[in-house]
């Protein structure tokens, strides 16, 4: 008889924009009560670990920063298994505030880890006063490098910017700029499984040369699919759950909370 091993199980939260003040809203929506909102209903089946993609803070201050640390502790002790928190700055963070304040537990400030027993890189894609985001040539080679040295683990990648055009004309002019290299360097690994992002406020799951290319909603706002200029999608604060079989299999969900009050302002055109 043949036994499944079983998952490791990956909560994917992204895009948290939170404030320093914590009654901060984001096109009318406070940040802070929408992420709340959405580790409560997440965190009714506790995960293995937990990854954050940037645009954790809207401001960029030590304060909002605080509030994600001091929020997930909160949150995440009544845990059985407690789990770390990954995160990867993007364009609304500030890279070097949050080195000094995303380090208590439950978060877990390194460039990999491994969790169950797949491989996985957290890369920085930011590039300072740009929205758009591109991989440095460090941050290349560390990704080719580290792929190599665990060649022997399914591989995820994971990044704040989107690697491929989502079909919408202002978001594709703000993502990876060296997607073309990022995927040179994938190609010469089998062995990647799949790739997991943020940025673009709503959820892709598609596949290119058998990886899994996948986008999750923020925790507050949602962009509007297929639009040419930016508008608001009328969805709820989101996640995902990822399961990573050991085998290399990948299972997931994409959940948006039920009853969350706070209603985006739908006529904003910029944010
Ligand atoms: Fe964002």
């Amino acid at each position: 008889m043949t036994t499944l091993a079983a998952p490791a199980h990956l909560l994917h939260i992204t895009d948290t924009h939170l404030f320093a003040n914590r009654d901060g809203r984001l096109l009318n929506v406070n940040t802070y009560d929408a992420l709340a909102a959405v580790l409560a209903d997440a965190l009714q089946v506790p995960p293995d670990a937990i990854v954050a993609t940037g645009d954790l803070a809207q401001d960029g201050t030590a304060a909002a920063y605080g509030h994600l640390t001091t929020l997930l502790e909160t949150v995440t002790a009544v845990c059985d298994r407690f789990p770390p928190v990954y995160w990867l700055p993007g364009n609304h963070d500030v890279p070097p505030v949050m080195r000094t304040m995303l380090v208590r537990p439950p978060m877990r400030p390194v460039p990999e880890a491994i969790i169950g027993n797949w491989y996985v890189i957290l890369l920085d894609s930011t590039v300072p006063e740009e929205v758009s985001g591109r991989l440095s040539d460090e941050e290349l080679v560390r990704l080719d490098a580290g792929l190599a040295r665990h060649a022997d683990h399914p591989a995820l990648i994971c990044l704040h910017h989107n690697p491929l055009a989502v079909g919408a004309r202002w978001m594709d002019e703000i993502g990876l700029t060296n997607a073309a290299a990022f995927f040179e360097v994938l190609d010469r690994h089998p062995h990647v499984r799949a790739v997991l992002w943020g940025h673009v406020h709503q959820e892709i799951d598609t596949e290119r040369h058998g990886v899994r290319l996948l986008a999750s909603p923020s925790t507050c706002i949602q962009f509007k699919p297929k639009a040419s200029e930016f508008s608001l999608d009328q969805r709820a604060p989101g996640y995902r759950r990822v399961w990573l079989y050991p085998d290399g299999r990948l299972e997931t969900q994409v959940l948006y909370i039920q009853g969350f009050t706070g209603c985006a302002d739908v006529d904003a055109t910029g944010y």
